[in-house]
Formats: C-alpha cells, structure tokens, sequence
C-alpha cells in the first residue's frame, strides 16, 4: 500500500488514463483463466500484461505498473471470497511490490541502455523480467507455505517448479506485447492471448496429468489391499508414515514423492503370489513362505515396464531387506539397501502393529515403538527408527497424517467383497 501511495503522491503530471485502462483490462482478462498447481499455488498467465504494462514508455511508470498489477490481477475467486480479505490483500501487495521492484531494476539501468542497443536491451528485459518472477514467485511461495503449514521446498517441488518455463517465457512476451502495441497499436496486442493461453494449457495439463498418475497410482495400491486381505488403507498409511519419516530425515522433495509412491506399491507384486498363500488364515509351511517371499522380485517385474514407475523398482524390490542382511530377496544390508526400502520397511512394520486387524487388535503406539527399537540394526536401520521416534516425539501422531496424496473416501475392493458375500447370490437364469 505504501508503494502505492508513494507512486501516486504526487500524482504524475501526464496520465493516459486510456492506457491505464487498457492494461487493466488486458491483465483482467488474463486473470480470470488462473489454474491451481497441486500445492495450492495459483498459476496465472498475469505475468505478461503486467511487465507489458512496465514495458510500455507512454504510461508514466512506476504509476502505472503498480496500479495495473494492482487492480488488474484480480481473479473471479477474489471476488467469490474463496481467499480470506486478507489473502486477497497479500496477492495484491505482492504483484505490486513485484512490479515496483522491477520498474527499480529498469530504473536503474536506463542510464547504461542506450536506446536501440541490442545485448544491453535483452539484458534489461531479462534482469527486470526476472526480478519480477523471483519476487513474485518467492512471497507467493512463502505465504502458501504458511498457510498450509508446508516447507517452502516442498510447494516449490509440488508446483512452481514444474511450470517455471511456462512462467519465465511470460518476460519476453510481456516486452513484446507492449512494444506492439506501442509500435502497431493496441489492438494487436489481442493475439498474444494465443501463446499465453498456451503457456495456461501448459500449467492445466501439468496438474492433469499429476492427478491422473496419482489416481492411477492409488486405484492399483487399492487393489493390493483388497487382495492382501489387508484392512483399509494400509499402502496409502504406509506411503504417508514413510512420507513423514522421509521429510524428518532431511530428504529433498522429489526423493520423498518417490518414496510416498513407492509405499503405496510396495506390495504389488502380491498380485503374482497364489491367493490359496496370501489368504491363508493359519501359518505358512516352509514352501509357501518361500512362494511368499518372492513377491519383491515380481513387484520388480510389475513396475519395471512402465518409464513412470520405473525410478520405484529398487525401493520396491528392497523392502524387505534387513539391515544386518538377514532379509530378501538379496540379503543386502547396511546403507547398501536403498534408504527408501529401509524406510518402507519401518513405515510398513509400525502401520501394521498400531492399526486393526481381523485377527488382533492394533498394539498403540509406544509398544509399537519399543519393538522397533528392539529390532533396530537388526531388522531396522536405527537411524529411520530414530527419525520415527523424533518426529512422532516433536509432532504428534497426526503428523504422519500430513500428506497431499488423495484421501480413501470410497468402499474397498475388500469391502465390496465382504458386502456382497453376505447377500444372497443371484443366479443367472440360464444356467438353470
Ligand atoms: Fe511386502
């Protein structure tokens, strides 16, 4: 607000208030088609109109630039209150604190920019440009991150990251966009909506193609639990335990979405394993266990085909190594099993002993903790455990709740079957 005092006070002596308008409207426009990336940040397409609006010598910069990030980069949510007052003031604040700084780095280097030099215009454009992204992108990341209690490293992974090209290339179409319209007139500034729809298309189909992945992913860790017998959600508690112990050990956001996915499909390869084995109420004889154990091997084979799954082959065929070798199906141990398995295996142990099943009752959480620690360097790397223990210690149980994967809001494959085990069973009337 005090930028836009400052700029406005005096007001500057000529104002093409047509001009102003102009830009607002174009930003308006761009506004209204934001999309929301899967951290919660808002991806709008702003960007270029607001440095055309910078870009643009006839509009009595700073004045102008503040006032069209101001007024124009309000969106349709704005208006249906979907950010609280507050963080509808914050976004505003931050596009013209973002357009005041990079009117400053325009400022400041006019005086090396002799008109018409080529090397020296483009390296304006991209310093301007980019202190613009950078400060934008910065105080937007830092207040989604306060908002839902996130690092600030794992929204920049979850969103900003992914579509960063899509943003940047908004510098250089914002210059042009305010050199046409200068140069040939306002009205063809209308056909750069084509390249920055595209640059939206771009961000929409990155979020799709996320959630389509992420849905597949979660469908065929249903299947797993349905088949395993196992209760509802284990694989996705697993993912989230594995996901929080991950983050407590200091793992950089990509490497915690593998291992999140990997929790989740740790166990596909029980879809090869005879279900006269994997449903079997009593124990195991020595054949069988062995048939059982093999289940890595063809979660490997599962997993191995596909290019997308292929980065949680080593964490699923690991799983169920022990630290001191003594585990399968390689008997590798120490740090030479993946940190991922050495996660899973942890996470899957200490979700198994504290939630309900058919045949006992869940153990709580301390005695489930006192037979990790038992285990630890045995079955467990001590250092995972550790992590479990400072994190449940420092945080609370529902911190293994944290997670961005979708909630199980529907019946189980295992439910459905119980469900319709229990109803009468139609017959086909021609079988007779
Ligand atoms: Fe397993």
């Amino acid at each position: 607000m005090l930028i836009l005092i400052r700029v406005s006070l005096p007001p500057p002596p000529e104002i093409d208030l047509i001009r102003l308008a102009f830009w607002i409207g174009v930003t308006l426009v761009a506004a209204a088609l934001p999309v929301r990336l899967p951290g919660g940040v808002h991806a709008t397409i702003t960007t270029a109109p607001v440095l055309a609006a910078l870009f643009d010598v006839g509009l009595a910069n700073p004045f102008g630039v503040c006032w069209v990030a101001f007024f124009g980069t309000f969106e349709p949510r704005d208006l249906r209150g979907e950010p609280k007052w507050y963080g509808t003031l914050f976004n505003r604040a931050d596009w013209v604190i973002s357009g005041y700084a990079a009117w400053l780095v325009l400022f400041f280097t006019r005086s090396a920019v002799t008109s018409g030099e080529p090397f020296a215009t483009v390296l304006q454009i991209v310093a301007a440009g980019g202190v613009f992204a950078i400060v934008n992108n910065l105080l937007g990341l830092l207040a989604n991150s306060l908002k839902t209690r996130t690092p600030v490293s794992r929204v920049w992974a979850l969103s900003v990251s992914n579509i960063v090209i899509g943003l940047v290339s908004q510098v250089p179409l914002g210059w042009l966009m305010a050199e046409i319209a200068m140069r040939v007139g306002q009205w063809a500034v209308v056909l750069f909506m084509v390249p920055l729809l595209l640059a939206r298309f771009s961000f929409s189909k990155y979020t799709e193609t996320r959630e389509l992945f992420f849905g597949s992913v979660s469908a065929l860790s249903q299947a797993i639990d349905a088949k395993d017998g196992f209760t509802r959600g284990h694989a996705d508690r697993v993912s989230r335990i594995a996901g929080a112990i991950a983050r407590e050990m200091g793992l950089a956001e990509k490497e915690v979405e593998l291992i999140e996915l990997a929790g989740l499909l740790h166990d596909i390869g029980k879809i090869g394993v005879e279900d006269r084995i994997l449903m079997k109420p009593s124990r195991l004889d020595d054949d069988e266990a062995e048939l059982m154990r093999r289940h890595p091997i063809y979660g490997k084979s599962i997993l191995e085909p596909s290019i997308a799954l292929r980065p949680l082959v080593p964490l699923v065929l690991h799983h169920h190594e022990n630290y001191d070798g003594s585990g399968y199906p390689n008997g590798l141990s120490g740090n030479s099993i993946p940190l991922g398995s050495r996660i899973i295996i942890v996470a899957d142990a200490y979700e198994a002993m504290t939630s309900d099943r058919v045949y006992r009752k869940a153990i709580g959480h301390e005695r489930a903790m006192d037979q990790l620690n038992r285990y630890k360097s045995r079955q467990f790397d001590p250092k995972v455990v550790r992590a479990l223990d400072a994190l449940i210690r420092s945080r609370g149980v529902a911190a293994l709740e944290a997670s961005d994967l979708p909630q199980i809001e529907y019946e189980t494959l295992a439910e459905l079957r119980r469900r319709l085990a229990a109803e009468p069973l139609i017959r086909d009337a021609h079988a007779g």
